[in-house]
């Protein structure tokens, strides 16, 4: 499972980058509009950070096909090809998502709340398909078991299509998905940390270091003792 930043704080992206194995990074509208930059500057820098090799997300915002193609060619020219046009999957979403993929355009399939999207977006050809796990969880569905069958469908119809499993509010829902094997997770720096909180291991570690330093002397380590 791949796992990608679901934020465009660079700060925090470096951050997370320099302790986690990190491949990515993803954001939509609303992230933006939370960080409060001009979305192409700071994707630029984000990319620029990130390198071409690593994988960008970037959504469209027009309703109307016309108006997703333009803006989908435009995010390919500001921020390269391994960029990933992230569109919603409704009826003028679909109609896109064949012409960009014919384009060889890479295509993330957004707005996923139900198995039927996703495999409507996969047979045209998108290479993830992105359900909402918790928000679906707060229509009192299963957000975690949304995203699984996806993955079952994806491999039942012989699909190409990867699940990129986004909206994730606990560890739980990462680890079940995980455990699935589902392509990928996009997940905000918070929850990102969580995955690697416990105080079980801060206390194991402080015990292993009170007891080295019992046996060789205060601040001593491998490097310094006989
Ligand atoms: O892009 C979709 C995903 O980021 C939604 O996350 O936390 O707003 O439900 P959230």
């Amino acid at each position: 499972m791949k796992l990608i930043i679901d934020d465009v704080n660079i700060e925090k992206i470096k951050d997370v980058f320099s302790i986690f194995p990190i491949d990515g990074v993803t954001s939509n509208p609303s992230i933006l509009y939370k960080y409060g930059k001009q979305p192409y500057e700071i994707l630029r820098e984000i990319r620029e950070f990130i390198g071409e090799n690593s994988e960008l997300h970037v959504q469209v915002i027009s309703e109307s096909s016309e108006g997703m193609l333009k803006e989908a060619h435009k995010i390919i020219k500001e921020l390269g090809k391994n960029t990933y046009v992230k569109i919603p999957v409704t009826r003028e979403g679909l109609k896109v998502i064949k012409i960009l993929r014919k384009e060889e355009i890479n295509v993330t399939a957004t707005a996923i709340y139900t198995q039927m999207q996703a495999y409507l977006a996969g047979k045209a050809g998108a290479q993830y398909a992105a359900p909402y796990v918790n928000r679906i969880d707060n229509l009192g569905a299963n957000g975690v078991q949304v995203a699984k069958d996806i993955h079952d469908i994806f491999e039942k119809n012989n699909l190409k299509t990867e699940v990129l499993a986004a909206s994730f509010k606990n560890s739980q829902q990462v680890l079940e998905l995980c455990k699935y094997g589902i392509g990928a997770a996009t997940i905000s720096p918070d929850v990102i940390e969580g995955l690697i909180k416990n105080a079980c291991v801060d206390v194991a570690v402080e015990n292993f270091k009170k007891d080295f330093e019992i046996l060789c002397g205060q601040g001593n380590t491998m490097l310094n003792c006989r």
